[in-house]
């Protein structure tokens, strides 16, 4: 049994509980309001991250950040902002909150130039002092809790000399309830391993907030290596759950297997959701980017993901997620 009863027992962030040691991590353009839905009626992660919403454009009202907000029934819930101007993220922070947000969680760690250029995202692990500036907005904005998501540095060098730390010292005092990190340098992209080190590191620093680790996590068995190797009060996964949206049933229930059946069945449950709250054309490009994801080394999956580019409306894409049944019964 790995200490603080990992992955069943909850923990908190702030005043707001987490049924289980598992989150979704935020992911852009995927981790919308019929994804969460998904993914928490498929059963599994205690706290699902929104996608990453600018707060630039939350502030000029724009249409599609406004959409990004969406989100009914959902508990707990973190809506994730971006930015690098506190005034921006405070008042990003305030639209969230009254949108229904139980948590706030700033985005220091994207790699996107075009995020990383206005200043936001892993652009902010550069400037401690204006990092400082817009946790502190963000915190002082809202009554709910401030959280935040960052990388290991900007790059190999600002890592080695441990910078990440100062960054967690200024969270502290500045009353952050709660820290992600995804170990790997902006440098590195989405290249290498994750260094779990870092992790650990980042765990024995944070002594007033929870440290939930994230990266590379794609098996049952890397969430439980993770916390025994870390000691991190909770794991986040991304990539790894787009590949097997059963993998957080898995942590929960040992020895579950995923059958080819319950892929196909996935798709379509994730279909039906997309189709009830979005208009046909949006539920259809959105099905065929995550569909992709879900089918990723599965028997006929690449057969299938071709289909399923083909596809234009949704007779073809169920004709496409049938034949695809089909495969794995003739397997
Ligand atoms: C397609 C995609 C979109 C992402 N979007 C976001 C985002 O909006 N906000 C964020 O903080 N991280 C984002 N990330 C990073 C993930 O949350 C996560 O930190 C990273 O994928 C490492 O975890 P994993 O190995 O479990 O995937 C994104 C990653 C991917 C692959």
């Amino acid at each position: 049994m790995i200490a603080g009863g990992f992955p069943h027992s909850p923990f908190r962030i702030g005043p707001v509980e987490v049924p289980n040691r598992l989150v979704m991590a935020p992911l852009y353009e995927i981790t919308d309001q019929p994804f969460r839905r998904f993914i928490r009626e498929l059963g599994g992660p205690g706290l699902v991250v929104s996608e990453m919403i600018s707060s630039e454009a939350l502030i000029r009202h724009a249409v599609k950040a406004e959409r990004m907000m969406a989100a009914t029934g959902e508990r707990p819930l973190s809506m994730q902002i971006s930015g690098g101007r506190p005034e921006a993220l405070a008042e990003g922070a305030r639209l969230c909150e009254a949108a229904g947000a139980d948590l706030v969680d700033l985005n220091m760690g994207c790699p996107a130039s075009n995020v990383t250029k206005g200043g936001a995202g892993s652009a902010l692990l550069k400037d401690l002092r204006l990092a400082e500036r817009c946790v502190t907005a963000m915190v002082q904005a809202v009554r709910v809790p401030v959280t935040v998501k960052m990388r290991a540095g900007w790059d190999a060098s600002q890592k080695a000399r441990g910078e990440f730390l100062d960054f967690l010292r200024m969270f502290e005092a500045a009353g952050v309830q709660a820290l992600a990190i995804h170990p790997r340098t902006r440098a590195q992209q989405y290249d290498g391993q994750a260094d779990w080190t870092v992790i650990a590191r980042a765990v024995e620093a944070a002594t007033a907030y929870p440290v939930i680790g994230n990266g590379d996590v794609n098996l049952p068995e890397d969430a439980f290596r993770m916390v025994r190797e870390t000691g991190c009060a909770a794991v986040m996964i991304g990539r790894g759950a787009l590949m097997n949206p059963y993998l957080f049933r898995q942590i929960l229930e040992p020895g579950l297997e995923v059958t080819l059946d319950m892929r196909v069945d996935a798709v379509l449950r994730l279909f039906r959701i997309l189709q009830d709250l979005l208009e046909p054309r949006e539920a259809l490009h959105k099905i065929k980017k995550i569909g992709a994801w879900f089918t990723k080394g599965v028997p006929g999956g690449h057969t299938f993901r071709h289909n399923l580019h083909a596809c234009d409306d949704a007779a073809a894409l169920l004709g496409a997620i049938e034949a695809l049944r089909r495969r794995g019964g003739a397997a």
